[in-house]
Order: structure tokens, then sequence, then C-alpha cells
């Protein structure tokens, strides 16, 4: 029976890129789900960018274009990212779309026909200058506990305390800077306090979905029976925000997290859409793909959202999400679909976090590394996708990348053991039999003469006294359990484990080849040893194959290239038992993969740390968008040093600079190309890194400060012939100088 199943991770917010942390999740899910369609079951795997709320909208602002075009290039940028590393969506989509807005409104109107809305006015800080209500992290002062400066509104990062935004000393607005107000305010609320609702939440949260370790905790925060420890979640956020405006509410907007994991249904309707628009088209011309990857053709919505279809057709749903938001997909969501008539999650499958060298990952220390940097230094995605599968075991455990493992371990394994299977007979195979495989039986190889032929020939490499087809049948049913053993592991997500196996079955493998010493048998001039060759090498080539099929889900652009090696149609997990048929012919053997260099892993670590050196960025991309201002109340940084003399100073020469052209650089990740008029006959060029904080179009034509006597430095993408200057400090936000009106070019700063 084929299963249908629906697979979802987590939507990645819009305002940042891809980077290592994301990919675990990523990279898990894909590997899941490729198993599933290799299976042969009917697997969909759908995701879309997350593209509402406050972060979105100020950034789009301070970039001067709309969210909308900010979204738009995000959404291009990650799907780039997610291809390069062979995850695989058959949809991903936008929580900004017809479809999301749709589902939105539909479970709003349901939960609020069900009494579970509320409308109540609250006290919020409202900034004034700016004129918004702030969301808490917008809201920075003095921590009302420990008294630590710049802390944000809901929690101190020096002494941990949590607390209200209201508690924060000397309150001031992230956005502006400006001192907040208390003002007034109808929200809407959810009512998760509802008997009704905490007590289906006790239940389902109880009811196998989780994970242990996950099902523990919601219990912690559900409190016992009669204990209704959850509190009502507010879901509107009042203008200006970015977002779906709330039907009957105006200037009221649906919170980024209730429209979130809509998405999800949002991103599988526009799927369903697609398949029906291609099956009209297919009635003209059959696809050649036609079942490939668990199904085509129409879908039907309803069997996978609707509750009674969704029971009655025994469809799976399972969503992938880091352990982070836990509490929205355990909490909130299946309390949303359940009061909304939908059908509530199968599993929720939450994976821990990534670190790197053992340490949260750092910008300073260079193991901050965005998606787009490992692609430009490394190139082959398959290795982090082997290593993090080797590391992944369906726990909600934190995985460690630890780099100078990640290449002893990609090229013991993959090079050392797997590729090497091939590399060793493919040869002869095509030099000796003209790419043909071998015909020959077991049991027609006359064995023990292969095992006297070698040992005439070199007495130094007889070894054992047993013969190939002896190690084979000893080895053989091993390797067959073990292969067994992988689809269970794979069901499991215990990819860790599935990897050992495989690798146990590699070790089998090479141990039959070195005992059969192809290499020996090949200096020999007779049917006999012919025959031997032929047969030990073709019988290597097999356990290759079947290995390389047990790899595919990990690594499916290397098994396709094994395909078209071995002239063979897509494998799938049925395949695991077929031979390849003797008489076959195979293509020429080219290299397949190679080594990992640990240079490459060095010169990205280098390269993270470098582009930061001149302006420290903040840490979680979250923050990044949030704060923009510095802001007048934050004190000097720490570490202003000693003294120099004027003289000194005078060494520096800085110049007004008039920015006569910016532009992005292809392929560069911080960096913008300036031309700068300083007054000289031709204008300089410098690559500064402040891409994130400008957007090109708006710096052409202004005033800015150069250093115009820095050595040029030549760089990857041209040389740069000097420094623009730029302030930032411990809270986000990057900012260029300008000097006041009537500077003119080239004039000096002293
Ligand atoms: N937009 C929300 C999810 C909404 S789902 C309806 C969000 N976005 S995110 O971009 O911050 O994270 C996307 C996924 O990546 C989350 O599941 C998150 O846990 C995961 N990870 C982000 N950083 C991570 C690590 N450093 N390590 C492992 N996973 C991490 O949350
Ligand atoms: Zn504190």
């Amino acid at each position: 029976m084929k299963r249908k199943i629906l697979v979802t991770s987590a939507l990645p917010y819009a305002n940042g890129s891809i980077h290592l942390g994301h990919l675990v999740e990523y990279i898990q899910t894909d590997i899941w789900v490729r198993f599933q369609k290799m299976r042969g079951n009917e697997c969909h795997y759908v995701c879309a960018d997350d593209t509402h709320g406050t972060p979105i909208m100020l950034r789009a602002e301070k970039e001067g274009i709309t969210p909308e075009q900010l979204i738009a290039r995000v959404a291009e940028e990650h799907k780039a990212d997610f291809a390069a590393f062979h995850v695989r969506f058959d949809n991903y989509g936008s929580t900004h779309s017809a479809e999301t807005r749709g589902f939105s409104e539909a479970i709003y109107k349901k939960l609020r026909d069900a009494g579970l809305i509320e409308k109540r006015s609250i006290e919020q800080y409202y900034d004034p200058v700016k004129q918004m209500f702030l969301p808490d992290r917008f809201i920075k002062g003095e921590c009302p506990k420990c008294g630590a400066k710049d802390q944000y509104g809901d929690n101190c990062e020096a002494c941990g305390a949590a607390y209200a935004p209201t508690e924060l000393v000397n309150p001031y607005s992230a956005v502006s800077g400006a001192k907040p107000e208390l003002r007034n305010s109808d929200h809407y609320f959810f009512k998760l306090s509802d008997p009704h609702c905490q007590q289906f939440l006790r239940a389902w949260t109880r009811g196998g979905a989780l994970q242990p370790e996950a099902a523990n905790k919601m219990q912690e925060w559900l409190g016992g029976e009669g204990e209704n420890k959850l509190s009502d979640w507010d879901i509107s956020r009042d203008a200006p925000y970015f977002g779906f405006e709330i039907p009957g509410a105006p200037g009221k907007y649906f919170y980024v997290w209730l429209d979130a994991p809509i998405g999800y249904m949002g991103s599988f309707r526009q799927l369903c859409s697609q398949r029906a628009e291609d099956s009209v088209q297919r009635m003209a011309t059959p696809s050649p793909l036609a079942g490939e990857g668990g199904g085509e053709g129409a879908l039907d919505f309803g069997a996978f959202w609707d509750k009674e279809k969704a029971a009655q057709e025994k469809t799976e749903l399972y969503h992938f999400i880091g352990k982070d938001i836990l509490y929205f997909h355990a909490l909130f969501w299946p309390a949303m679909l359940e009061h909304a008539g939908f059908r509530t999650p199968t599993k929720l499958f939450a994976h821990g976090f990534l670190t790197v060298n053992g340490e949260k990952m750092s910008k300073s220390r260079g193991t901050f590394i965005t998606a787009r940097s490992y692609i430009e230094h490394v190139k082959n995605t398959e290795y982090l996708r082997y290593y993090y599968a080797a590391k992944l075991n369906g726990t909600m455990e934190d995985i460690d990348l630890s780099l100078d493992d990640f290449v002893a371990k990609v090229n013991s394994d993959l090079i050392g053991k797997y590729i090497n299977i091939a590399s060793r007979c493919a040869g002869f195979i095509t030099k000796q039999f003209d790419g043909l495989l071998s015909s020959v039986k077991i049991e027609q190889v006359k064995f023990d003469n292969h095992e006297k032929l070698i040992s005439k020939n070199n007495k130094r490499h007889y070894g054992p006294d047993y013969s190939s087809r002896e190690i084979l049948e000893k080895t053989l049913p091993l390797f067959r359990g073990w292969l067994n053993d992988i689809e269970v592991n794979y069901e499991a997500r215990d990819f860790g484990k599935a990897i050992r196996q495989i690798m146990l079955a590699a070790d089998v493998a090479n141990v039959f080849v070195n005992e059969s010493k192809p290499w020996e048998l090949a200096k020999l001039d007779t049917q006999e040893s012919r025959d031997a060759l032929h047969w030990v090498c073709t019988t290597s080539i097999e356990l290759f194959r079947q290995l390389t099929l047990c790899l595919k889900p990990i690594l499916p652009n290397l098994a396709t290239e094994v395909e078209a090696y071995l002239n063979i149609p897509s494998l799938k997990w049925a395949d695991i038992e077929a031979m390849l048929m003797s008489g076959h012919k195979i293509n020429n053997y080219k290299h397949l993969m190679t080594r990992l260099d640990p240079k490459l892993i060095e010169a990205m670590v280098a390269a993270n740390q470098e582009s930061l050196k001149p302006m420290t960025e903040p840490h979680s991309q979250q923050r990044h968008a949030e704060a923009q201002q510095h802001t007048p109340s934050s004190p000097l940084p720490a570490g202003v040093g000693d003294f120099i003399s004027i003289d000194d100073f005078m060494k520096v020469d800085l110049r007004v600079a008039k920015i006569v052209n910016a532009e992005h650089v292809e392929g560069a990740e911080k960096l913008l190309k300036l031309t700068l008029d300083i007054g000289e006959a031709k204008p300089r060029t410098v690559f500064a890194g402040i891409k994130s904080a400008y957007d090109p179009e708006k710096l052409k034509g202004r005033m800015t400060v150069m250093v115009a006597n820095l050595a040029p430095r030549k760089m990857k993408f041209g040389l740069s012939e000097g420094m623009v200057l730029a302030a930032s400090g411990e809270s986000p936000g990057l900012f260029i100088l300008g000097p006041d009106d009537g500077a003119q070019p080239g004039m000096r700063v002293k």
C-alpha cells in the first residue's frame, strides 16, 4: 500500500540569508522525503518564505524598497540556495499569497464563530516619532534587575531576567531612539485559556504526535488537569504592519505567527493547482517522468487537510521544525486547526541546533557561514549533506559541525570507502571487457584456481586461506542484513545509524576487493584468470550499485552520476534486490567525487571572519533587521584606545567623496562596489562591506568620507582604492558618514 504523505519544513524568514544552521533542517527533511519517494510512497514536500512582520517592513523601508520587492528578491536567493544544496521542494511558496490569505481569513472566521476570539484593549509602548506601536524586541533600555544598558524589552542578555517592556528603566525605541509612550489599543486574542482548548491540547500533546522530550516540555507548559496554565494569545498587530488585514477589523493585522503555519496550507494549495494544470497538459503529452517521486496527476487538497477526508484516506502530515519553534507548532497550531475543522499533524519532528566546533555560530570566529558562502568556497554541497546525515539521529539534541571532523569523515567514508570500490574495479571492465559485465555465475568461477593463481603470481599478496567466493558467501548476508536495517533507520530519521551501517557494508565490499586482488588477476593471462577478474569486478560494481542506492537520499546528485555511469534507470528502493544483468554494458568510469581539501574550509572560515573586521554585525538576523539606529542614550563603545598625536592623525588622508555610482557585486555577500569622485582625474573604485545596510540606488549622488591614502588592496572582485567610513556598534545597523551641505568632492577632512 502506497502511503500518502505531506511533509513541510519551517518557513524561513524573508529578511535574512539561509545559513548552515537552517540547512540542518532542510537537508534533514529533504533526505527523508527522497527516501519516501524512492520507496514508491506518494510524498509531497512544500515550504515557503515567511514574509510578514515588523522586521521585514522596517528592513524594506531602510533599503528604500517596498516589502513586496524585498520578499521577491529574498525568495529568489532562498530558492537558489536550496537548489544548490539539492533540497527539492515540490512547491516553494510565500506566506504573502492569495492562498495563505484565504486560509488565514477562513480559519480566523471559524475561530471567531466558535467564540474563541476576543477583543481587548491593551496598553503598549508607542513610538511617537516613528508613529507605530513597538514590538517588545524594538524597545530597549536598562534592565530592571541588574541595570545593564541597552537590553531588549523582553529579557536581559546580561543577567537573563525576563520582564515586560514596561518594566525597563529609561526605555527608548530601537527604531527611532525616541522615548516611547504608553498608549491603549484594541487587540484580538485567541482564547487558548478556554477549558475546551486546554483539554484538547492536553490530549493532543500526549497522543503520540510529539517526540518524548517534546511531549514532556508541553506538559510542563500546559500544567496538569484543571491548572489551565496557557494564557490567551494575542494574534493582532496595529498598522503600520506588513501582513494581512483582519476581516472586519480595519487597521488591525494578523500577527506573523498566525499566518506563518497557514503558509504550509497555502503552499500545498498552490501545488494542487499546478498539478491540475499539469494534468490538463499531460493529456496531450504524457510526461516521461510519470510516477517518479511519488506522484503526479491531480492532487486533492481536502484529502490532506480536511478532518474527515484525511482520516478516511489515511493521509499523513509531518512538520520538520527546530526545537525553538516547538511552542508554536505543538500548541497554537493544532489548536487553530482543530477548532477550524482541519486535521492536525500526524507528527512533529523537532531537531536541535547547530553548533560549529562545539560553539554557537559566531561571526567573529568566522563560523556564521551562509549557504552562499559555502557554495562559493566548497562548491560540492553533498559533502555537507553527508556530514549532517551522519550526525542526525531523529532527536532534539544539538548537532555539532566540527570542521576538522567534517573533512576527515567525508574523505575517509565517501572517498576512502565508498567511491574506492568503483574506482579500483571500473578500469578493468572498460579496458579488458569492453564495458560488459560478466555473465559468469558465481558457481562457475573456479575459485580454487583463482586462489592458486594469485598465490602463484605473488606470494606476498596471498593472505587468508579462503577464496573470494567464500568471502562473498560469508559476508553477503551481513551486507544484506545491514541494507534491510538501513530502511528502518531512514524511516526513524536515524540517518547517523543508517550511515554507520552503509559504511560497514562498504567495509565488507572493500574486504572483498582486497582479498580478490583483481590487479593480480589482471597480470595473468589465462581464460580462468580472465573469468575470475571479470566476475570479481562485476561483483564489486554490483555492491557499489547497492551502496549507491542506500546513499541516494543523501547524495542524490552523485547517485544520478552513478546511474549514468552504470547505464541504469533511476534507482528505487525496490531495486535493492535486483542484481546487475550479466552482459549489461556500463559506461566509461570518470572520477565521481574528489577529496575535500581542508584548505577550502580554512578559506571559507577566513572569508567569513575577514569580511567582518571593518564592521561588526549582530549575531542574529532577526535582531539585525529590528533596530536601525544607534541611540543617543547608548554609551561610547568600550575600548576607546590610547591617545595618538596630531601627527599620527594627519597621516590619515580623509577626503569628502561623491558617490557617483554604486552597484551590487556579482557573487559578493557583503560588498557594494562604489565609484567615488574625490576631485581627481579618474574616480576611485572602492569595495565597501555595506550591502546589508544600503540599497545602491539610494547611495548614488550622496556625499560621504573616504580614506584616500590607504594602500590599494587586491580583492577577489577587483582592486579597492580606499575605504569609506561607517559607524557601527553593539546595537544593529551600519551608518556611512556624510558631510554637511556645501562640502565639495576632494575637500580634506581634518
Ligand atoms: N519563520 C519561522 C518559522 C515559521 S514556520 C511556520 C522561523 N524562521 S527561521 O528562519 O528563523 O528558522 C527556520 C528554521 O530553521 C526553524 O525551524 C529553525 O529552528 C531552524 N534554524 C534556524 N537556525 C538554526 C540553527 N542554528 N540550527 C538548527 N536549526 C536552525 O523560525
Ligand atoms: Zn539584567
